[in-house]
């Protein structure tokens, strides 16, 4: 059997591994040409690239898309629903390492990790001084979580173990979660008000682009930390750049970034109270691996007309 024609960008070595000898990729991290288009029968979405409907009109033999990660926001979902092309995603493997990064930004940004690393490597640094880089306490604090899908439940459950209490906001009450991991539902007025940590673990849509904006963080406490790990677009990020240059808020860690990366000379860089991180939620090796074979599950199905193990659409 001859291999079946694959579009996909950027894959590492991993992913070509597990792919094996039956797909012929396509790359895509040049302008692809307008037969390979043509001839690609799936594409794998490795990168985040964007994927619409002019997109899909170019390949007219694809029978699946398959996303690596949750996230979908840069698929025109409904343009490939319209098209009757089944679209995959990679769901629940990632829960527990979304939710350990979102917790390393909580720890590195409240207590001070990454500067503490600069100037314990510095020459600065030549006697114990107890009064230096005072931090905020996380356990016993408040966290507030926007988003209580799965990766925002493995916050909760790892907040519990911090001591911290637990309030949340979705489009939904979420009551197992109220009732396994304590948690509080609250409007995002009065969870932006109460808390010292605040998470956004949501998807991004049209409904929570630029959720956070500048009312937003006029609501939050001054010593408040918020910690981005959903898609830089859910917050604003020149009210971002406001609310810490100010010390409106007092710090934030972000995993996700809009642009991303943001434009090397960006005043956000500058910033000593921020912690940016190169968008590593899933980014555990056991978790990108089983990522990858999701992706493979997903595409194999999608190319045999079967249903997707983990679908979207
Ligand atoms: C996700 O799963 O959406 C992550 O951002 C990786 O793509």
């Amino acid at each position: 059997m001859s291999a079946i024609p694959v579009m996909a960008d950027q894959l590492p070595p991993l992913f070509l591994d597990l792919l094996g000898s039956d797909f012929d990729v396509l790359s895509w991290d040049t302008a692809p040409s307008s037969v390979s288009l043509h001839r690609a029968e799936a594409l794998i979405t490795y990168g985040h690239p964007q994927v619409d409907g002019p997109l899909l009109d170019l390949m007219p033999n694809v029978r699946v898309i398959s996303n690596h990660g949750v996230g979908v926001d840069h698929i025109d979902v409904a343009a490939a629903k319209a098209r009757q092309i089944p679209v995959g995603n990679t769901p629940g493997c990632l829960d527990g390492a979304t939710a350990d990064m979102t917790f390393a930004l909580i720890l590195a940004t409240a207590r001070n990790v990454v500067v503490g690393d600069h100037f314990a490597r510095s020459s600065e640094f030549t006697t114990y001084d107890p009064a230096l880089l005072i931090g905020n306490e996380v356990n016993g604090s408040t966290i507030g979580i926007i988003g209580m899908g799965r990766i925002g439940q493995q916050v909760a459950r790892r907040a519990r173990a911090f001591d911290m209490r637990v309030l949340y906001h979705n489009r939904h009450r979420n009551l197992a979660a109220e009732s396994e991991y304590s948690a509080e539902y609250r409007s995002l007025d009065d969870l932006l008000a109460e808390s010292d940590f605040v998470t956004l673990n949501c998807p991004l849509t049209p409904q929570t682009k630029n959720l956070i904006s500048i009312a937003q963080f006029a609501g939050m406490k001054r010593s408040a930390i918020l910690i981005n790990m959903a898609r830089g677009a859910v917050v604003d990020t020149d009210a971002l750049y406001e609310a810490l240059s100010t010390g409106r808020i007092a710090g934030a860690g972000i995993d996700v970034t809009q642009p991303e990366p943001l434009p090397r000379d960006h005043p956000l860089l500058r910033l000593r109270n921020l912690v940016l991180t190169p968008h590593l939620g899933s980014a555990s090796d056991r978790t990108r691996r089983r990522m990858i074979e999701m992706t493979i599950e997903n595409l194999r199905a999608g190319l045999a007309g079967q249903p997707l193990p983990y679908s979207i659409s």
